[in-house]
């Protein structure tokens, strides 16, 4: 559906072209928002040639052509976007917040769609001129090839119920990636946290999502992760939101099934893309530093601000990021499971 551009309060930039920005801000760009995309020389050279194709788990395929895109590697100076949409991994954050607020006037309104809880307040304190507000992206998107990005699961964008994004959501609901203003976005972001404690374990099993739930013992490693998490949350006084079908202990409950009864029960789990990855084990993959410590040490830090411990989250950023920048050792489940004293 295309946008009539009195209905769009202003132009976006994509701070951080990859899965994220190029499929959100893809999305945007093929509904008629002017997009300026800030990326790496390898990705707007693919977006360059290729221009952008995005398609989903639905069928849907969008196509914004090479001629269409507005490219940089940094972020224009003069540019007066209406939005910023901050999509680098959580270990950029500061940086890339540095550059926004050297190029774009005070006030500046940045979401951040980034995974985590704290991106938003390490873009603010970075550069305070900013003003980043959190978000959270339920799905996954994958590069299927050289400017070809697919959203492999389902879900709405959660941000906070801010004025400056109101007129956005209808904007985001005609491009395609609904956008919800949610009342307690920390809850939410939490939420989507304990879904995420499975991406180290995704990584260090190297297999893909559906083979290492096909597993026990790597699922006995989430669980044993998200077990604690809740743990720290409720001493802490968070309640979490839901994230997907289940809720968290049911979940819990279900990953810890031996496998011929997760095979049926556990069925709805199964169904993924038989090749998919969390982005932590490509990650990891291509020798990148991996987001573990804004996942697992959150977990860490609000048990430590609250007086209670979390091991097993600490043991998976030793397992994760001890060693960097050399790759943390190959490990079976049980060995996993041992580290984790489980
Ligand atoms: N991928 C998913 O399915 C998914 C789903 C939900 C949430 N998330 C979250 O969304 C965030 C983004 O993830 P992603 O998978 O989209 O990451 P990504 O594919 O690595 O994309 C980020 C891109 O931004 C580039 N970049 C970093 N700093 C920059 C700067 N200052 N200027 C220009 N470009 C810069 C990165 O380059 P370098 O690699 O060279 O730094 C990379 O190409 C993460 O917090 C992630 O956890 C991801």
């Amino acid at each position: 559906m295309t946008l009539n551009s009195s209905d769009v309060p202003g132009p976006v930039l994509v701070m951080g072209a990859g899965a994220v920005g190029c499929y959100i801000g893809g999305c945007l760009a093929a509904a008629g928002v002017p997009v300026t995309f800030v990326g790496r020389p390898r990705v707007l050279q693919a977006l360059a040639g290729h221009g952008l194709t995005l398609t989903d788990l639905d069928g849907a395929r969008r196509v914004v052509p090479a001629a269409q895109l507005s490219l940089s590697e940094a972020v224009p100076a003069g540019m007066r976007p209406a939005l910023v949409l901050l999509c680098v991994k959580g270990g950029a954050t500061g940086d890339a917040a540095r550059q926004l607020a050297a190029a774009l006037p005070a006030g500046m309104v940045v979401l951040s769609l980034q995974n985590g809880v704290g991106n938003a307040d390490t873009a603010g304190q970075a550069a305070p001129a900013l003003r980043a507000l959190p978000g959270m992206v339920p799905y996954n998107v994958a590069e299927l090839s050289p400017g070809a990005w697919h959203r492999g699961t389902d879900g709405e964008l959660a941000a906070p119920q801010d004025a400056a994004l109101a007129p956005w959501v209808p904007v985001f609901a005609k491009a395609g990636v609904p956008l919800a203003l949610v009342p307690d976005i920390k809850a939410v972001q939490w939420g989507k946290l304990l879904i995420n404690l499975n991406n180290p374990v995704n990584a260090l099993s190297r297999l893909p999502l559906q083979g290492e739930f096909m597993h026990a013992g790597w699922r006995r490693c989430f669980a044993g992760l998200m077990e604690e998490g809740l743990e720290v949350l409720e001493a802490a006084g968070i309640q979490p939101a839901q994230f997907g079908a289940l809720p968290q202990r049911r979940l819990m409950a279900l990953l810890r099934l031996p496998d011929e009864q997760f095979a049926t029960v556990g069925a709805p789990l199964l169904r993924i893309d038989p090749q998919a990855r969390s982005s932590m084990a490509d990650d990891l993959a291509l020798g990148r530093r991996t987001e573990v410590d804004m996942l697992c040490g959150e977990v860490v830090r609000l048990a430590r601000r609250h007086g209670v411990q979390a091991p097993r989250n600490a043991r998976m950023v030793e397992l994760l990021d001890g060693g960097w920048p050399a790759p943390p050792p190959v490990l079976t489940a049980d060995e996993v499971l041992g580290a984790l004293g489980l």
